[in-house]
């Protein structure tokens, strides 16, 4: 009976034992990239096979699927367990980013399977941004290509700072030492000023399983480790543990008067009860009260850890926030320099206004300056006035208030955002801090005693701005000019922006480029924006030929003050008015980049006004502005009325 009994506890013990030590195996995070063909999901494939993490069931099926669509006849294809769409395996792509889980004695493993396709950097930056190293394959036939560059140049700007070479196909070159030296050696030439910590080059056969968890009989020449070998042992260190406090704030939780926690994931370093912690934008100081977490209250908590926060003060924290330590704070800051990995077919503009989100933060961002782009083959700094896809670059950004942040090169999680496209909701880039800007320090904006308001006041009128958009010779200056003519007549203060006139001065040095447009309105809705803090009524006359940067100009200014005015006539109608003779020019070829020839125009979806120009006098288009005006003129005195101002 006792023996039994003693039997049974070393038996829990072993099993205690081996969970423990299953739970202390150290974790790592990889990503496989290489162009299409290199082999990345069959070396995938083989990972998750050698180490036995394929179910009896995943083979019998794979051996089903192999017959039908393999391209290994009736061997098992290993890169069809990968990818998983069924659109992908018909085109022959892999499309999206898919993290796998397997695990060997001595190691835990996630591995972030990203696209090799052209398009797709996108995937790949986003398998990055978590992972210790990089597998860069390339194939043995090719040698480092294009890509290879691309992808290492972007593995190493996020902060991955280990690379496996995986010189694959190494059976096609008839296991050649020299096809692999020369390979290593190209590398090792380009990838100098990358600044990773180890380069480790393997040659393999992903198909054939040569050196991926067991040594090649083929290449005796060959002394290096496995590449599981390799994964099991590289020593990459788990630096946000041991990095300041950072909390970003993800939501308030607050489910009943008597409870008030931040709750989110410990970004870096840690936090215990008792301990203080800041209010990164305000610098309030608090003490952490209790740690609470989904298996009750904590002493203290670590990077990755989902927790909520009580403090033992009322403090004004909202989502986007973040708590710090009190000893080394981030940097506050509404200007920064920063690497951006430009994802999206429509380039990056400098002027247009994205959304920048960090890990919980979330404002309105535009790139002030393109300070250059990186040439992937020589590191080269090249001067541009955008970013394509795929392209790299430097920048400065402003946001519109101002955001939290740590150099990326101290920290990869406070130190990274992401850019989004306003219209589309696409994330577009991907962005690492190098440094605050100095002169955002240095400018604070100053307090004035009359305002708008007042300066309204004194003219007896509501500022307003009326922004005019359509075709070059779609009336706009004509009826600007005539609606001018009437306000001024009835005492307003009016002053017109017209597109040819200000391209004679203040924006004489801007052309017919999307990107020189974008900073065309950018100026413009600027300088409207000050005017109808003067008390004006502004009446602005572009083409203004961008949605973006239309919706940019609106949110510059305040609520109902923008007054979108669609002057909208057919481009046909522009071409035989043809005022200025520049349709024939443009339709002739003679002038490039011409709105609705060879340079796009996006109409409003919702103007405050629309008018429909053919067959109408242009005073009959200022009535209908006229009439609108008087109509929320109206409104206005029955809102103060019933307001009692
Ligand atoms: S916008 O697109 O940047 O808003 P803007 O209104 O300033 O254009 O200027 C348009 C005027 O410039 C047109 O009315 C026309 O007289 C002149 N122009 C000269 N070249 C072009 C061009 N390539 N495309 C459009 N307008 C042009």
């Amino acid at each position: 009976m006792r023996q039994a009994a003693a039997e049974q506890s070393t038996a829990v013990e072993s099993v205690r034992d081996y969970l423990a030590a299953q739970e202390r195996k150290s974790l790592l995070r990889f990503l496989t990239c290489g162009s299409v063909d290199d082999g990345k999901s069959t070396l995938i494939g083989r990972l998750l096979s050698e180490t036995r993490q394929i179910f009896e069931d995943q083979l019998a099926a794979l051996e089903r699927d192999s017959k039908k669509h393999g391209t290994t006849g009736d061997d098992v294809d290993f890169a069809l367990l990968v990818d998983g769409l069924e659109a992908e395996r018909e085109q022959g792509i892999t499309i999206d980013v898919a993290y796998r889980f397997f695990s060997t004695p001595k190691r835990k493993f996630i591995v972030a399977d990203t696209p090799g396709h052209e398009q797709y950097t996108r995937n790949m930056a986003t398998g990055a941004s978590t992972a210790d190293l990089a597998i860069v394959l390339v194939d043995a036939r090719q040698g480092v290509v294009q890509q290879t560059r691309r992808h290492s140049i972007i593995a190493s700007l996020l902060g991955i700072r280990h690379v496996v070479v995986a010189v694959n196909k190494i059976d096609l070159v008839g296991f050649d030492r020299q096809a692999f030296d020369s390979i290593v050696a190209d590398y090792a030439a380009f990838a100098q000023g990358l600044n990773f910590a180890s380069i480790v080059a393997i040659p393999m056969s992903a198909r054939y399983g040569d050196n991926v968890s067991t040594r090649s009989e083929r290449m005796p020449w060959y002394a290096g480790p496995t590449l599981v070998d390799h994964l099991e042992t590289v020593v990459v260190d788990d630096a946000a543990v041991g990095l300041p406090f950072r909390f970003p704030v993800q939501y308030v939780n607050r489910p009943n008067l008597d409870f008030r926690g931040y709750a989110g994931t410990v970004a870096s370093g840690s936090v215990a009860a008792g301990e203080e912690v800041v209010v990164a934008k305000s610098g309030k100081t608090a003490r952490v009260k209790r740690i609470v977490s989904q298996g009750g209250d904590l002493a203290s908590a670590v990077a990755g850890q989902a927790i909520t926060l009580v403090l033992d003060g009322e403090l004004d924290i909202s989502r986007g926030n973040m708590l710090v330590s009190p000893d080394a704070r981030p940097q506050v800051a509404d200007q920064f320099a920063a690497n951006i990995v430009w994802f999206d077919e429509n380039a990056l503009k400098p002027g247009r206004s994205y959304l920048l989100r960090t890990e919980t933060d979330q404002v309105s961002a535009t790139v002030t300056d393109l300070k250059h782009r990186l040439n992937i083959n020589n590191f080269a700094q090249e001067a541009a006035k955008s970013l394509e896809m795929n392209e790299v670059g430097v920048c400065n950004l402003a946001t519109q208030s101002p955001i939290a942040f740590d150099p990326f090169a101290d920290n990869r999680t406070t130190g990274a955002f992401i850019l989004i496209d306003r219209i589309s909701n696409a994330t577009v880039g991907a962005g690492m801090i190098l440094h605050g800007l100095r002169r955002a320090e240095n400018i604070h904006w100053q307090a004035l005693d009359i305002g708008k308001r007042e300066r309204g006041l004194a003219k007896n009128q509501r500022p307003a701005v009326f922004w005019f958009t359509g075709l070059s010779g779609s009336g706009k200056s004509t009826i600007a000019n005539l609606l001018e003519k009437k306000l001024h007549a009835s005492g307003r203060h009016t002053y017109i922006l017209d597109g040819d006139n200000v391209r004679h001065g203040l924006n004489r040095d801007l052309g017919f480029t999307d990107a020189d447009r974008v900073e065309n309105i950018r100026r413009v809705a600027e300088v409207a924006r000050l005017m109808a803090d003067a008390g004006l009524i502004v009446i602005v006359s572009f083409i203004s030929p961008f949605r973006a940067e239309r919706r940019m100009a609106r949110e510059l200014m305040e609520k109902g003050e923008f007054v979108e005015v669609f002057v909208d006539t057919p481009f046909e109608e522009c071409a035989k008015r043809d005022p200025k003779g520049l349709y024939a020019r443009a339709l002739s070829g003679a002038l490039k980049n011409f709105t609705g020839v060879d340079s796009p125009y996006e109409a409003p979806e919702n103007p405050e006004i629309h008018l429909r120009t053919v067959g109408k006098a242009p005073e009959e288009m200022v009535d209908i502005v006229e009439n609108w005006l008087h109509e929320r003129d109206i409104e206005q005195e029955q809102y103060d009325a019933g307001d009692g101002i």
